[in-house]
């Protein structure tokens, strides 16, 4: 059998490389990795903008790297995946550097200083596809202004990223304005001081973005008394040890409206439920129920630490962007009926707030106007129909119109924002499929309608509901013959 040796063409490679899926946060994450590797104590994040040339700096103290360890650095795949890492090490693939690089732009500077001595290589990317060929710099382009005393000590690294077209639209006809430039920064400031909180908090890392110390935000409010910390346990993952440590935040009733929205973090407090996954320390996948459990509103209390180490990334398979995991089989169990415990209680405290009566026992029944039904998986909000105000205003009225208000009350119930929240939330994991909770609510509010004796067309029924909030996804004419099928057939006109 004859073989030959066929290198992979550069021009291409690269632009595929630029398009492994980071956004400006995970990549800035993944070269921060770098620096901590490097035992850095000190990072800075400078971001300039500049119509023209907008730039991103990252200058850390760690211990640099001289001229043979750049010139490896720089290299496309630089270490194998498969060889075994450092504890506490969080690089893997040997890609990040210049994959994360080049997902914010086209041209990567590193100036790096070991034992005093500089060593400098660049890539240029309009260069290497100008040329076809992985054709790196040993010089600083001319038209790039770095000052090396930034690196104040006798080790350290200046990662220097520019032609950001794709953070910032550069050589386009769009490139951002200030205003959008700095709050992507902002974005990126947040993401960073959840990702690295642990680091952070154990003040071993000082990072700081444009003169902004970064200050850790902890998913778990560890500092607040009245947060609950579950029992911790460990689990054993092919002879690894894997770290489990819930904790239920106190009910939202108990915060000021500051703490509350602090405390509900980038996405919010419905989608930051969920495991949080650290490697090392560093998290990688945060506010995720990864398909086990929908993220509904009474549920959100829950955040549950996960902590493994870099030996077993290959059965969470990490990806490169080290933004991904998969629950592995082994534990995925464990870690559902865990996760169900500590929602239970989360539901119990919801459930109390929501059902609890302020007034004493002069009234019969809460005078909540919405409870909560809950059973293991499912929750929904129901109008209490002993409410006294309604039981009052029913008492006067005759049986026919006391059947239509209780219809219009169970319709207001369906389209409960909280409750279509809950199903939008199903939606997302899997848009193909249909669930049995939407089927139930399809048949449910297509019954009521169609047994309310009001004239509306199959077809007006099926388009109210598709234009439901959470419905948006379902194609009408499944909707149309599910009302046909279940509803329709089964009354008698
Ligand atoms: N700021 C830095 N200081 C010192 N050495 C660095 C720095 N950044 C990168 N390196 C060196 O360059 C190598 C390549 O970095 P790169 O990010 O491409 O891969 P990695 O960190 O090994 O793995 P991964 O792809 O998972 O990030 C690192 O292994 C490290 O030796
Ligand atoms: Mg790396």
């Amino acid at each position: 059998m004859g073989e030959i040796i066929t290198q992979p063409l550069a021009a291409p490679v690269i632009q595929a490389l630029r398009s492994i899926g980071y956004n400006s946060q995970t990549a800035i994450a993944d070269l921060i990795d770098n620096s901590v590797d490097a035992k850095a104590t000190k990072i800075s994040l400078c971001f300039s903008y500049n119509e023209g040339n907008s730039s991103i700096k990252i200058i850390d103290n760690g211990i640099g790297m001289d001229e043979k360890e750049l010139q490896t650095a720089m290299t496309v795949g630089s270490k194998d995946p498969r060889d075994k890492r450092e504890s506490k090490e969080l690089g893997r693939f040997g890609m990040g550097l210049k994959t994360a690089s080049f997902s914010l732009g086209k041209r990567l500077t590193v100036v790096s200083k070991k034992a005093s001595k500089f060593s400098i290589r660049c890539w240029d990317l309009d260069y290497v596809s100008k040329e076809n060929e992985w054709l790196l710099y040993k010089s600083i382009p001319v038209d790039i202004e770095l000052d090396f005393d930034e690196i104040q000590g006798d080790n350290g690294t200046i990662v220097f990223i520019d032609k950001l077209d794709r953070f910032s639209g550069y050589g386009t006809n769009n490139i951002i304005k200030s205003g959008s430039f700095f709050s992507k920064v902002n974005r990126i400031q947040k993401y960073l001081e959840m990702v690295f909180h642990v680091l952070l908090e154990e003040n071993i890392l000082f990072l700081g973005i444009n003169d902004n110390m970064l200050s850790p935000w902890n998913p778990f409010l560890e500092s607040s008394p009245r947060c609950y910390e579950g029992e911790v346990q460990h689990l054993q993952l092919n002879g690894k040890e894997v770290v489990v440590t819930p904790y239920v935040l106190p009910h939202p009733a108990t915060f000021n409206k500051k703490e509350h929205r602090e405390a509900g973090g980038i996405k919010g407090w419905r989608d930051q439920q969920g495991f949080y996954i650290y490697r090392e320390n560093r998290l990688v996948s945060y506010g995720d129920w990864f398909g086990l459990f929908p993220r509904d509103a009474i549920s959100e209390l829950v955040r549950i630490k996960v902590d493994f180490t870099n030996e077993a990334d290959e059965e969470w398979k990490l990806d490169v962007k080290k933004s991904t995991v998969t629950i592995p089989e082994d534990i995925k169990e464990a870690l559902e009926a865990i996760a169900k415990y500590y929602r239970h209680i989360s539901h119990e405290i919801m459930l109390y707030r929501t059902r609890a009566s302020r007034s004493g026992e002069k009234v019969k029944g809460s005078l909540n106007t919405w409870e909560l039904q809950s059973d293991d998986n499912i929750s929904n909000y129901v109008l209490n129909r002993n409410h006294p105000v309604l039981t009052n205003i029913l008492k006067n009225l005759d049986d026919g119109v006391k059947r239509k208000v209780n219809l219009y009350l169970k319709l207001i119930e369906l389209g409960s924002p909280n409750n279509l929240l809950k199903t939008e939330s199903m939606v997302k994991q899997d848009r193909q499929t249909i669930d049995e909770n939407q089927k139930k609510t399809i048949i449910e509010y297509a019954g009521i309608i169609v047994n309310s004796g009001v004239e509306i067309s199959l077809d007006q029924i099926s388009e109210s509901i598709s234009l439901m909030n959470g419905f948006e996804s379902i194609e009408i004419h499944t909707i149309q013959d599910i009302v046909k099928k279940e509803v329709v057939a089964s009354v008698k006109f």
